[in-house]
């Protein structure tokens, strides 16, 4: 895993922003996976720009998120569907019949994951998939003990996560119990991977991530398998880390043509 810290939150999105759209100017077709939360935030503002200002051009990418609320409309203020909207989609010239998000309100669930599984296969497979973890080391809504090899499937969020997701929802009660999300065997069939973790709060969860054993308790770790994966963090989520002098260095040698 390569770990490469930035001051802030905002320089952090830079960077991933950077990263996302050299992959689109090499490939112009590019599939990318996007994430959702407060996290990406600075990221997708960071694309937008890019988009308006340098002419960044989305319109013969494919996209697949990583997840969705099950039963609950996509014009709902907190589904990802929205979310998305608001914060990419609604902003670029991306084509709007090659954007897939897991419809939560498929009538058949089992058929509808095997699908969005082979929608992605079809497509070519995910060039780079974007990830922001959960404080409990989830990544996409794959909770801890979910199986590391699995697919897009429908999982039951814990307590803690339907807890997290209240203020969008207007109340703990009103977060649904149910989500489709890929699987993390899903997510490490990708090309690349880019998971961006700002903020105190998810200090000791990068740190058992990247520097703890692999184990299903905490999703995110599964990523150790992986061989082309980046955490791009701010300085509050890399403090629990043994050896962020180590990612620091590496980082400020790295050679010319491995620069983002
Ligand atoms: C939700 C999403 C995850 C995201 C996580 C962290 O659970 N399904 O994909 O990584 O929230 O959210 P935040 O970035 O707001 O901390």
């Amino acid at each position: 895993m390569e770990v490469i810290i930035q001051p802030d939150a905002a320089a952090a999105g830079l960077l991933a922003a950077r990263m996302v759209a050299a992959v689109i100017k090499d490939k112009p077709h590019a599939v990318i996976g996007f994430p959702t939360g407060s996290t990406p935030i600075p990221f997708y503002a960071r694309l937008v720009r890019m988009h308006r200002e340098d002419g960044l051009d989305f319109s013969r990418i494919t996209t697949f998120n990583l997840d969705e609320f099950v039963a609950l409309a996509h014009d709902h203020p907190a589904s990802y569907h929205a979310y998305m909207e608001k914060h990419l989609f609604g902003h670029v010239n991306v084509a709007r019949d090659r954007i897939h998000i897991p419809d939560g309100t498929a009538a058949d669930i089992p058929s509808y994951c095997r699908q969005y599984e082979d929608d992605i296969r079809t497509a070519g497979g995910i060039d780079i998939q974007i990830l922001g973890i959960g404080p409990d080391g989830h990544i996409g809504f794959n909770e801890p003990t979910s199986s590391l090899g699995s697919r897009t499937r429908i999982k039951t969020l814990t307590l803690q996560t339907r807890r997290d997701n209240a203020a969008e929802f207007g109340g703990e009660d009103k977060v649904p119990f149910h989500v489709l999300t890929m699987g993390i065997g899903t997510i490490l069939d990708s090309r690349m991977i880019l998971l961006l973790a700002f903020g105190a709060k998810k200090a000791e969860i990068v740190a058992r991530a990247v520097e703890g054993p692999i184990t299903a308790l905490v999703p995110a770790s599964a990523l150790q398998l992986h061989p082309r994966t980046v955490l791009l963090l701010d300085e509050p989520a890399a403090a629990r880390l043994t050896k962020a002098d180590y990612y620091r260095y590496v980082y400020e040698h790295k050679p010319d043509w491995q620069n983002y």
